[in-house]
Order: C-alpha cells, then sequence, then structure tokens
C-alpha cells in the first residue's frame, strides 16, 4: 500500500514540475489552471500524512514553509559586483578601446541583455537541487531566502538534465522581477484590502523577498531572468552565450531579447533598438548590458573593486521632471565640505517626491547657471540623489537671483579653505570640531550600519550636540539617564531606552565599528574586507599601507586614509577611551570556528622565495590569523614549506627532510577556499 502511495508521491511530484514548467517558463501550458491545483492539493495531502514522501524540490514547497524569526546571513563564494555605468556611446566606445588595449586584441564579441531592473539574488544548486537562496546584500554578505525563493514558480527546484550532466555545484545568479500585468493586478487587490500600494514594481520584488513568512511571498507574481554564475564546479563555460544557453536547458529562465556574440558597431545599434523595445515589453528595464563573450578574456580583463572590467551597464535616461528651485542652501558634511543644495518645489518623478537635489559644488552652479527661483529639469535615476540637469532658460523673467557660496562656514563661521581637485574646486570648512562635521560624524557613529543605536535619531544629535553634551564619539557612552531625560522633547522613557540600546551596542563587531569612525574612503564593504584580514583592532591600528594595499578590493586612497586616521593621537585617544568606557570589540568575520576548522591551523609553516600575488609579511599575517606558526628556520618538525619563485636553497633542504612542498597556487587557493 505504503509503495503505491510513495509512487504516486513520486509521479505527481515529476509531472507537476513539468506542468510548472511548462506554464511559468515556457508559457506554454498542457493542462487548465484547476487540474494543476487539484493535483497539488492530492500531493500536499499525502505529503502531510507521509511527510518521508516529500523533499526539497518537491512543488509543495512552492507554497511556503513556516515564518521565520529572522533571515540567517550567508558569505557568497565570489562578490556579486555590480557594474559600471555607461550614458553615452562614447562611454561605450571607451569601455571597448579599455578592453581593446587590456587584452591586446581586435575584433571582440560582446553579448548584449537587458539590464533588469529587479532585485539580484543568487541560487546554490547542489548535484542539481535548489539548497540556499541568497539575496546581493553588500555583495560579500547576503541574507538567506530560501524559502521565499521556492515560491518563485519559474525557479526550477531542480535542474533539468535531458541535455546537459548535472554539475556538482551551480550558483547562478538572476534578477526577481515582477511583470507589469502582475504588478497592476497586486496593486488594485492591495488597494481592494486598504494596504498600501508599491510605488513600483522593484519595490515590490524586494518588499515580496524580504517577508519572514514565505506564505505571503508565495501570494506575490515574483517571477525571474538568470543571467550569470558564481562558483560552479563540474561544468565549464566558454562564453557568455553559451554559459546562458545551458542555464535555458537547466530549466531556467532567460531573457528572450540576447543577443550573443556581437560587434561593437552592432552593440551601438542594438541600444537603440533595445530603447524603442523598452515600452512593449511586460518588465522593467533600465539599460543594456554590454558583456565581453568570452570567458576566457571576462578572466583575463578581471575586476575592480566593485565592478568587473569586462562588462558595463548603457543606461537609459533616467526619469526627469520640472519644477522650481525655491532656494540653495548649504550643507556642512562630515568630513567639513560644503555642499549647495537646491530646495525645490516638491514634485513627482517616478512614485517618489523630490525636494531636493544635491548641486554638488559651486563651479557646477555656475556650469550651469543655476539661480535662485530657476525652472529646473531634475532627474531622479535609480537610488542616486536627485540632480539638476539643466534650468530652463525661457522661464527666466528678471526675478531670478544668483547664487553666492559663502565665505566663512555657515555653521560655525570659521574660514572656508578652497582647494582645487580634479576639475572642480571643493570649499571646505577648516575647523575640524565644526558643529556640523561633528554632527555628521556623530550620526554616522550610531547609525544602523555602525553602531546601531536604537532611537538615536538624527534630531537628537543635533540637540546633544546643541547642548555640549556629545563632543566625541566617546561622549556617546558617558551619556546619563537623567540628564537626557531633562532635554526638551525626550521625557523619562525615550531616555530610559536610549541609554539601554547605547549600552547593548557596547558589544560591537569589529567591521562596524572601523565603518562607525567614519574613516574617509572606508564604508562597509572595506571595513569588512579589512576585518576579514586582520585578528582585531589591535593589528589594524598597527598595520602599513602596504599590507592594507595586499587586501582584494583595498585600494590605495583607502589604505592611505586607514593608516592616516589610526597615527593621529586624538583619534586613538578617543578610541581608547571608548574601551574604557566598556566598548568591547569583536572580530565576527575570523571566528573561532574557521580557525578550527583549515589546513593551516597549528601548522609549522617556513616560507621561501618571492610570492607573486602578496608580500611576505602579509602571507604571514593571513597564515597567522588562520592559526598557523611561522618560523623562518626549516626543520623536521616543519609541515609545509611554502615556496615562491626562486625558493632557493630552503626548498632542496625541504625535499630532503620529507616536508610537504606547497606551491603559491596551491597556497593562494587553501587560502581562498578556507576564508
Ligand atoms: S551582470 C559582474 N546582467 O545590475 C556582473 N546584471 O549594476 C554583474 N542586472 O547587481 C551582473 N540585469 O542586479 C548583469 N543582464 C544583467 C543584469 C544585471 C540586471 C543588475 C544586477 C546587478 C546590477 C549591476
Amino acid at each position: 500500500m505504503n509503495e503505491q502511495i510513495k509512487k504516486e508521491a513520486l509521479k505527481l511530484q515529476k509531472e507537476l514540475t513539468e506542468h510548472s514548467y511548462n506554464y511559468h517558463v515556457l508559457d506554454d501550458p498542457e493542462i487548465s489552471d484547476i487540474e494543476y491545483d487539484m493535483m497539488l492539493k492530492k500531493l500536499i495531502e499525502i505529503e502531510e500524512e507521509f511527510p518521508e514522501y516529500s523533499c526539497p524540490d518537491s512543488p509543495t514547497k512552492r507554497v511556503g514553509a513556516p515564518p521565520l524569526d529572522s533571515f540567517n546571513q550567508a558569505d557568497h563564494s565570489i562578490p556579486m559586483l555590480s557594474l559600471d555605468n555607461a550614458f553615452n556611446e562614447n562611454d561605450i566606445l571607451n569601455f571597448h578601446k579599455r578592453v581593446v588595449k587590456n587584452l591586446n586584441r581586435e575584433n571582440i564579441l560582446y553579448t548584449i541583455e537587458p539590464k533588469l531592473d529587479g532585485v539580484a539574488i543568487e541560487l546554490k544548486y547542489e548535484n542539481g537541487i535548489l539548497l540556499q537562496a541568497v539575496t546581493r546584500g553588500d555583495g560579500i554578505t547576503g541574507e538567506v531566502i530560501t524559502d521565499n525563493i521556492r515560491t518563485i514558480r519559474s525557479v526550477p527546484l531542480k535542474l533539468n538534465e535531458n541535455k546537459i550532466k548535472i554539475p556538482s555545484l551551480l550558483e547562478v545568479r538572476g534578477e526577481v522581477i515582477i511583470k507589469h500585468p502582475d504588478f497592476k493586478r497586486l496593486n488594485k487587490t492591495r488597494l481592494e484590502n486598504k494596504q498600501n500600494i508599491f510605488a513600483n514594481p522593484r519595490n515590490a520584488a524586494a518588499g515580496s523577498l524580504r517577508q519572514l513568512d514565505s506564505k505571503i511571498t508565495s501570494t506575490r507574481p515574483l517571477d525571474i531572468f538568470v543571467y550569470g554564475t558564481g562558483l560552479v564546479n563540474g561544468i565549464s563555460f566558454q562564453t557568455q552565450a553559451q554559459m546562458l544557453q545551458n542555464l535555458k536547458s537547466f530549466g531556467f529562465p532567460v531573457n528572450t531579447n540576447i543577443k550573443p556574440g556581437v560587434n561593437i558597431t552592432q552593440v551601438l545599434k542594438s541600444y537603440k533598438e533595445l530603447e524603442n523595445l523598452r515600452s512593449t515589453l511586460a518588465y522593467e528595464i533600465d539599460g543594456m548590458v554590454v558583456k565581453v563573450d568570452d570567458i576566457s578574456f571576462q578572466k583575463q580583463l578581471g575586476e575592480k573593486i566593485k565592478s568587473p572590467r569586462w562588462a558595463i551597464a548603457w543606461k537609459f535616461p533616467a526619469m526627469e521632471k520640472t519644477t522650481i528651485i525655491d532656494d540653495i542652501i548649504v550643507q556642512v558634511g562630515r568630513t567639513g565640505v560644503l555642499t549647495p543644495v537646491a530646495v525645490l518645489k516638491p514634485v513627482n518623478i517616478a512614485g517618489v517626491m523630490v525636494s531636493r537635489a544635491t548641486l554638488h559644488n559651486e563651479d557646477e552652479i555656475k556650469r550651469k547657471d543655476i539661480r535662485i527661483g530657476d525652472k529646473a529639469l531634475v532627474i531622479r535615476a535609480g537610488d542616486v540623489i536627485p540632480k539638476i540637469v539643466k534650468i530652463i532658460k525661457s522661464h527666466r523673467d528678471g526675478t531670478q537671483t544668483s547664487f553666492q557660496m559663502p565665505l566663512k562656514c555657515p555653521v560655525c563661521n570659521s574660514n572656508i579653505e578652497k582647494t582645487k581637485l580634479d576639475k572642480s574646486s571643493i570649499n571646505k570648512c577648516v575647523n575640524a570640531s565644526c558643529q556640523a562635521q561633528l554632527k555628521e560624524r556623530l550620526k554616522h557613529f550610531v547609525s544602523k550600519k555602525a553602531f546601531d543605536i536604537d532611537g538615536f535619531g538624527k534630531k537628537i544629535v543635533d540637540q546633544l550636540v546643541d547642548e555640549n553634551m556629545l563632543k566625541s564619539f566617546a561622549d556617546v557612552f558617558l551619556l546619563e539617564k537623567e540628564k537626557l531625560a531633562d532635554l526638551e522633547r525626550m521625557g523619562q522613557k525615550s531616555a530610559d531606552n536610549l541609554i539601554k540600546s547605547m549600552k547593548k551596542s557596547k558589544n560591537v563587531a569589529l567591521q562596524r565599528f572601523i565603518y562607525a569612525l567614519g574613516v574617509d574612503h572606508t564604508g562597509e564593504n572595506a571595513a569588512k574586507l579589512i576585518s576579514k584580514t586582520y585578528l582585531n583592532l589591535n593589528d589594524v591600528m598597527k598595520t602599513t599601507i602596504e599590507d592594507l594595499e595586499e587586501i582584494h578590493g583595498i585600494g590605495s586612497e583607502t589604505a592611505q586614509a586607514v593608516c592616516n586616521f589610526f597615527s593621529l593621537q586624538e583619534n586613538t585617544t578617543i578610541i581608547n577611551q571608548m574601551i574604557e568606557l566598556g566598548v568591547v570589540i569583536t572580530n565576527t568575520q575570523i571566528s573561532e570556528i574557521k580557525i578550527s576548522d583549515n589546513p593551516f591551523k597549528n601548522k609549522r609553516i617556513v616560507l621561501t622565495g618571492t610570492l607573486q600575488s602578496m608580500t611576505r609579511s602579509f602571507a604571514k599575517k593571513q597564515l597567522e590569523n588562520f592559526g598557523a606558526k611561522i618560523t623562518s628556520a626549516l626543520s623536521s618538525k616543519t609541515d609545509f614549506l611554502i615556496t615562491g619563485e626562486n625558493p632557493g636553497s630552503k626548498l632542496e633542504k625541504a625535499q630532503n627532510l620529507g616536508v610537504d612542498i606547497m606551491d603559491e597556487t596551491i597556497f593562494i587557493e587553501l587560502l581562498e577556499n578556507h576564508k
């Protein structure tokens, strides 16, 4: 009897998977919705009674799993980069020139794809089964949203094996989207149910993927197109076009408006074609992605910190609207730089009310001849701060007034220093303890991604600085409940909560701590990369520019800024004060667990020869982080000899002593695999 039920479950699982693929990927259903629902209902009943007959790729998993308390985090095996933007033909031709120059060959072929405006995710298949789905997050770490992704009908829970052998590991990257008709229907239902409507399909997709209850996600009309891979074992691809072809035969939806293997002339021509197609497509696209087709060329070109050198996004012009510039004010930033900001008559651009636009600097105002009272064309491109494209000069009636950059800081009245950077000049308040700078630094310090002190909003920082209660980062940990409660608009309860969250924040991860300091050129990513390399704050404070530059993803500006920051006594004094006040900084990136599970742990290692990919001291530091002991003398107790170029006499000695020899390639591979 049970055997028969098992057979039926397997049959239903197989058939439902096929029907789902026909419907959602091929757009060619073979049975009616009702028939599908009946079969699914039957399978749900069987699996509820006999859970042993269910499996991770059963179509029943698409209806959602029990709600989660929070999302787990997972590191990407290979960082998920973003793309550089091109805005015109010239930018694309320059990109092409760089590719030609770097590869030292003409006749480059590209694959061009629509740039989908959705949410980037990564799907991990082990032996053909979808086991994990992760958001892009910060590119290095994302949130595990497997249950939510399983609800997307067009995502295969199991790879098709009809043409190509299933690889043991396949990480696939793509964009979750919502198609226009589905989006309209979703908002209509929400309106009927008196729920807030989503501003655009991307927000709706992002919001749906953020649900802790995957049953809610399962009610959202999410869809996906895949466009690339992460780490892959057991299969290789020669070209981007071939990779997409293979992904398609595994059962993934691949966009149909992709052009494989085209030359630069065809790339230029295709942009207009795609732009014309844009309004006819069922989904939102915001540009065209141009990728070098040959994957060995992609590897040769490599990556920069945040983006590959082998691909570029040629953006479509973003949404623009005209409005009036009511005023131009000047803001003082964290580093003292004065930025003029246009105060606009509020205008709705693609679902978002815009009332401010950055004017960057004085030169930009002069160049564009921007005056108070002008009518301006404002652009809101993606998540970027709105900008003024141009002034509508025909609107001028003589009432417009020109803007003058103040000669003194509008906040502390100190002198302004003018410096030239590239072609534009920067105005900076010379007073390092200018209230405005201090306020901005403190707002950053307590913000969500830094110390994350709940209830410590921007207004409170302003208030506390104005009241002289905050003069440095360390003062945050000296705040007292009674004094806080006395402040205007504060009260006992808020003061109490603020102190509680301040105390809680004292246990801080190293990466957050570094980020919180607001060092120039050191954002979240850089802070994370640094804490993946150094065991503790002390090691970071002692490091050198050369060692920091060895970290893949850290550039020379960041390396210099970090070393400069820690070389200033006033900064180290404040850090020491914080530690005395109970701030405990833990490295959560290099955990004990990692140390306990790697091939270098407790090994005696000797390094010899010149390493090509890093300095000797950096290699030593890395190995020590993995729990290895580095010695200079080779003996029979040595576990490994790591050899660079020209290893000298140590190599022969190691061979005689029977010590294991590891060349640089294997060393780097092991290091990377265990990070
Ligand atoms: S390739 C290293 N292809 O654009 C290559 N990305 O700005 C990076 N996107 O995070 C991705 N359509 O979310 C690629 N056809 C496409 C894309 C695409 C949309 C998104 C993706 C990525 C962002 C990069």
